[in-house]
């Protein structure tokens, strides 16, 4: 792990905001940022599948490609370190044998287990209709985005996860199959240049149901 500038749940529960302007002259070293979607990636997922997968837009090429599909977003484009295209793949169960092999060989589950879970759950999978494993992917992956932008904060990074793009296009514009890796969100991350602001949130006990 990389140092952290701060390991306070609290400070990093409570200081995210979503940050629109940044420093755009820093930059993310590459090992940092894959240290970071490695912890991000500490997400639980179904039946442990990570779906998740992640263009990392960085290069003047890449974020001018990306310009023209972020809609209102264009500034958190233009100043920060990277935008985090996440995906999730409607294949992700091809890396299943991998996942539960690893598992297996590394002694955390039992041969026969690893076995047994594989030849349910690959099925069940290939099974699933378009929308169910989007709704799956979808869920997984929008777990380790919030957990990215916490430990974003915990190595001294600002974000803000978008919805507002050409979901239809940037996959294609990008090179990847846009049948098999569906869009979840952008994040842009990098180093505030101002303090994000304050925004309301409802009280859990106005939104709860107790039985
Ligand atoms: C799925 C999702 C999509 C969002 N899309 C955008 C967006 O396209 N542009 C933007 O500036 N903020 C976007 N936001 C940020 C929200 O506006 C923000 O999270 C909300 O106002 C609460 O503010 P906070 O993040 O500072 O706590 C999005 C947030 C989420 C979770």
């Amino acid at each position: 792990m990389t140092e952290l500038a701060t390991n306070d749940f609290t400070e990093i529960l409570e200081g995210r905001r979503s940050i629109r302007a940044y420093d755009p002259q820093v930059k993310i070293p590459r090992e940092e940022m894959l240290a970071m979607l490695d912890e991000a990636a500490k997400a639980p997922s179904s039946v442990n599948m990570q779906p998740w997968r992640f263009l990392i837009v960085e290069s003047e090429e890449g974020k001018a490609t990306l310009n023209p599909l972020i809609r209102f977003n264009k500034r958190q484009n233009r100043t920060s370190s990277a935008m985090i295209v996440v995906f999730g793949d409607m294949l992700c169960y091809e890396r299943a044998e991998e996942i539960y092999g690893k598992a297996a060989n590394g002694g955390i589950m039992p041969k026969l287990m690893s076995k047994a879970k594989l030849s349910a759950i690959v099925p069940t999978y290939k099974r699933f209709s378009r929308s169910k494993m989007n709704d799956v992917v979808k869920i997984d992956s929008s777990l380790f985005a919030m957990q990215f932008m916490l430990v974003a904060r915990s190595h001294g990074y600002d974000t803000n996860p978008m919805g507002g793009f050409e979901e239809d296009r940037v996959a294609a514009a990008f090179g990847l199959d846009a049948e098999r890796y569906v869009p979840v969100m952008i994040i842009s991350i990098g180093k505030a240049t101002a303090e994000g602001h304050q925004s309301v949130r409802l009280p859990a006990k106005d939104l709860s149901w107790w039985r």
